[in-house]
């Protein structure tokens, strides 16, 4: 199909343009992009002219296709929560062209079958790429290291034990030697089990009126603080996943200014909202790293601003009615995020956190980067990975409407300002709102 994005605004920030300008898909390839082209002007939306579908984005942004580095598919093994194929839907729903799932699935993804199963899987789905992670250790237990020359070649794009921290400091600095030889990232989940040991919410002065046990944040500030040391001692690329704490935030800016390989992305609950979402005991707001005071929120968005957070994900953890409508000490953690990751992270745009352009980087670019995929550009001849936003559009979050199975957001109800209007994937329309 060729396709004729007329009059938006293209941002890409990969080569610094930003223009009001059409841009040609033909063959699922970026084929040019020219203001000289002059399709037939047709009705609003979209014209078949000539197998060319003109499509009128004007008023919108074009920008490369976003990229979440960290969701949560539950296949195989928690179909009940979401599938491959149903968190590809949500992810196209809410912009995205390419995500990275995590490996805490049933079994975990430690080995190449799961990986290898997991992309043909997503394949069949043929919806966005999925990009697999594989975990850091076997069974994600924090013991044996999983073979990461054979999940590199399974199609692996980094390793992680995410849900769980690798506690053995030793273990983690042979994880960083072996996927260092290997030019791939090793994505922590910052957590000092000793330190978090029975928490359930974020430890402060709502834990302390709710009674609820807390997670202090030096639970995430030591084991940033520890990565962060081997990454600087072995050379190697350490990526911090989901930062909530003010301190993760200053240990990585420090270890960046000292040319430590560190790169961090957070997620949109952490810069909405704080601890006092917990209040009301709601477990759709209980999340692991949990949500922190309103000091820790301040400073996440600061680290977004001046750079020291390369990235926004998802953190898309999706669960079933019967894991969270339970007491909040029993129910399970986890916010899904790929349809609202969106229309949140606008509102840093909004409030003048951070530009649109720099947005685009955090939720496309860097990602890619960190990744090590070949995304994230809409350079001529780029695969047609395009999301349009429609930065004006004010919608309601109604979980009834999520593509996801999982229902559990916080976020409910929320009065958003901008969403994507138009997925295309590989040069095929993957979700349409125009
Ligand atoms: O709250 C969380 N849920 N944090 C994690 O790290 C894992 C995730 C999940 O898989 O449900």
């Amino acid at each position: 199909m060729n396709i004729l994005l007329q009059g938006g605004r293209v941002i890409d920030p990969s080569s610094g343009r930003d223009r009001i300008q059409n841009l040609l898909i033909s063959g699922g390839k970026i084929r040019a992009r020219s203001a000289d082209l002059k399709p037939t002007k047709g009705p609003a939306g979209r014209k078949r002219n000539d197998d060319l579908y003109v499509i009128d984005v004007s008023g919108k942004i074009v920008v490369p296709g976003l990229i979440d580095m960290h969701t949560h598919l539950r296949e195989p093994g928690h179909e009940y929560k979401e599938t491959i194929a149903s968190g590809s839907q949500a992810a196209a729903a809410g912009g995205f062209t390419s995500i990275a799932c995590m490996p805490n699935t049933n079994p975990v993804n430690d080995n190449r079958s799961v990986t290898e199963f997991i992309i043909k899987k997503a394949a069949a789905a043929g919806i966005v790429n999925v990009y697999p992670i594989a975990a850091i250790s076997l069974k994600s237990e924090g013991i044996t290291l999983s073979d990461y020359w054979d999940l590199k070649e399974g199609g692996a794009v980094g390793f992680s034990d995410d849900g769980r921290p690798v506690m053995n400091a030793a273990l983690m600095r042979r994880a960083l030697e072996y996927a260092s030889s290997l030019n791939m990232p090793v994505i922590s989940h910052c957590e000092d089990t000793n330190l978090s040991a029975g928490g359930t919410m974020h430890e402060g002065f709502v834990s302390a009126e709710t009674g609820l046990v807390g997670i202090p944040g030096i639970a995430e500030d030591v084991m940033v603080s520890r990565d962060i040391l081997l990454a600087e001692f072995t050379g190697a690329h350490i990526h911090i996943a989901h930062v909530s704490t003010a301190g993760a935030v200053r240990l990585i800016r420090e270890a960046k200014s000292r040319g430590v390989h560190v790169t961090a992305e957070t997620a949109p609950h952490y810069f909405t909202l704080t601890d006092e979402a917990v209040r009301t005991f709601n477990t759709f707001a209980k999340v692991y790293p949990p949500l922190r005071g309103e000091a820790d929120r301040a400073a996440v968005r600061e680290g977004l601003a001046d750079g020291t957070i390369d990235a926004i994900a998802s953190d898309h953890a999706p669960h079933a009615r019967t894991d969270k409508e339970v007491e909040f000490d029993y129910a399970a953690t986890g916010i899904v995020g790929l349809e609202t990751s969106l229309g949140l992270s606008l509102s840093l745009v909004q409030d003048g956190v951070l530009t649109l352009p720099k947005l685009i980087e955090k939720m496309a670019i860097n990602p890619a980067r960190i990744l090590g995929i070949r995304k994230g550009t809409l350079a001529d001849g780029a695969d047609a990975d395009i999301t349009v936003i429609d930065q004006n559009r004010e919608w309601v979050v109604d979980p009834r409407n999520f593509r996801s199975r999982g229902k559990n957001t916080p976020f409910k109800d929320w009065l958003l300002k901008g969403k994507a209007v138009l997925t295309i994937v590989g040069g095929e329309i993957r979700y349409q709102d125009l």
